[in-house]
Order: structure tokens, then C-alpha cells, then sequence
């Protein structure tokens, strides 16, 4: 069974929606390990109800972002992950954690990378820029982690018409409702194919696109 360490900095819904994709048999997969640099996060919660094992591990306790992912990697290591999936998480993974899971960690973004993305880019701060822009489509990406702020191979894009929002609000809520559906797709695909990286590119050994 592929074991997968999810990361949440919030609410969750990401990850709850993994987590009822895996028990509905679409994902195959274990959550092994949820983790968490808030001990308030909502996720908690929630993995506490499922008896998934929770490690909250704060930046502000450590020296330097060295020590943050030897912390990190400690955590980790008794679960033998396949993937890190970074589900609503704020903080950037630290160098080391890159390396030792390098193509292995997953981020959602709630906008069409390369664009309204980098360093700041998260959560309502995006919505605002996308709306800020007069754009009339945003999206959803799934990408690989690099060592660069949202900048990782991406592994799918669903892009979302917000011609009809009145606001950042309902960019947000509409681009949510897409990411319940991309993040679970993307996951499969990385799960089920052997991929690969060519320079910014990732490869499958088959269409993902194809119908569920
Ligand atoms: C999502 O919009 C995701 O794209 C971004 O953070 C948000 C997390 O939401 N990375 P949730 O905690 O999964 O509800």
C-alpha cells in the first residue's frame, strides 16, 4: 500500500478529501502521517478522528531551516512515504526535505502557475491578485516541490472560468470546489504510473486525462 505524509497548515478540506477519496477506493493509498506547524490547524482534528498519527513540528522552534527538516525527516522516517503532499501548507519545505524526497512532495496551488505564484502567494492573497488582474480564468495547479517557491514541475492544471465571480470570495470558493477534484486526479496519476521529470516537464507512462 503506497503511504503518503500529508501536510496542512489550515482547515483541511484538501486533505479530508483525500482522505474520503482513499476510503472510497479511488486512491490508493494510507495516510501514514499527518503534519502540521499549527497544533490549531483544523486538519488535527480531523486526522485525530481517523486515528491517523499527527506531528505538529513549528519552525519557530528550530534554529535554522537545517534543523526544521532534520525535524522534519525525523518525523517522517518511521513512515517510509512514497509522497509528501503538501495539502493548504504555508511553510516552504526546507532544502533538505527536497533532497532526500526529491519529485516525491506534491503541492496544490488555487491558481494557474507560473502565474500568481512565488513567495507571499497563498490563500485569499492570490484570489485578490487573479481578481486585481481582470483575469477571466484562473485554475488550479498540482506541482511538484522544488527548492523554489511554487516554480516544481507541474503535474496538472484544471483551469477555472470566473467570468461570472463577484469578488475574490467567490474566485476562492469556485477554485476550491476544482482543487476537491484535481488534487485526488493528480495523486492517482503520480500513484499509479511510474513518472518522470525531464527538465520541467513530468512525464506519465500513460495519459491522465483519461476518464476516471
Ligand atoms: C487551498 O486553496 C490550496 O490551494 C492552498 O491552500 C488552501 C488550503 O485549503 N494551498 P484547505 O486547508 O485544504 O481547505
Amino acid at each position: 500500500m503506497n503511504r503518503i505524509a500529508v501536510f496542512a497548515s489550515g482547515r483541511g478540506s484538501n486533505f479530508q478529501t483525500i482522505v474520503h477519496r482513499i476510503e472510497d477506493g479511488y486512491l490508493p493509498a494510507r495516510v501514514a502521517i499527518l503534519v502540521s506547524d499549527r497544533p490549531t490547524a483544523g486538519a488535527i482534528a480531523f486526522a485525530e478522528g481517523r486515528d491517523i498519527p499527527v506531528a505538529v513540528v513549528r519552525p519557530a522552534d528550530y534554529a535554522s531551516p537545517e534543523q526544521f527538516g532534520a525535524a522534519l525527516l525525523a518525523a517522517l522516517a518511521p513512515h517510509d512515504c512514497r509522497l509528501l503532499v503538501l495539502a493548504g501548507y504555508l511553510k516552504k519545505i526546507p532544502d533538505p526535505v527536497v533532497a532526500a524526497y526529491a519529485n516525491r512532495i506534491v503541492n496544490i496551488h488555487p491558481a494557474l502557475l507560473p502565474a500568481f505564484g512565488g513567495k507571499g502567494m497563498y490563500g485569499m492573497n492570490v484570489h485578490r491578485a487573479v481578481w486585481a488582474s481582470g483575469a477571466r480564468v484562473s485554475g488550479v495547479t498540482v506541482h511538484l516541490v522544488n527548492t523554489v517557491y511554487d516554480a516544481g514541475p507541474i503535474v496538472l492544471q484544471v483551469p477555472v472560468d470566473i467570468t461570472d465571480c463577484d469578488g475574490p470570495e467567490s474566485v476562492a470558493e469556485r477554485v476550491l470546489a476544482h482543487e476537491h477534484d484535481a488534487f485526488p486526479r493528480a495523486l492517482k496519476a503520480l500513484l499509479d504510473s511510474d513518472y518522470r521529470v525531464e527538465g520541467n516537464r513530468v512525464l506519465f507512462g500513460r495519459s491522465i486525462h483519461d476518464p476516471h
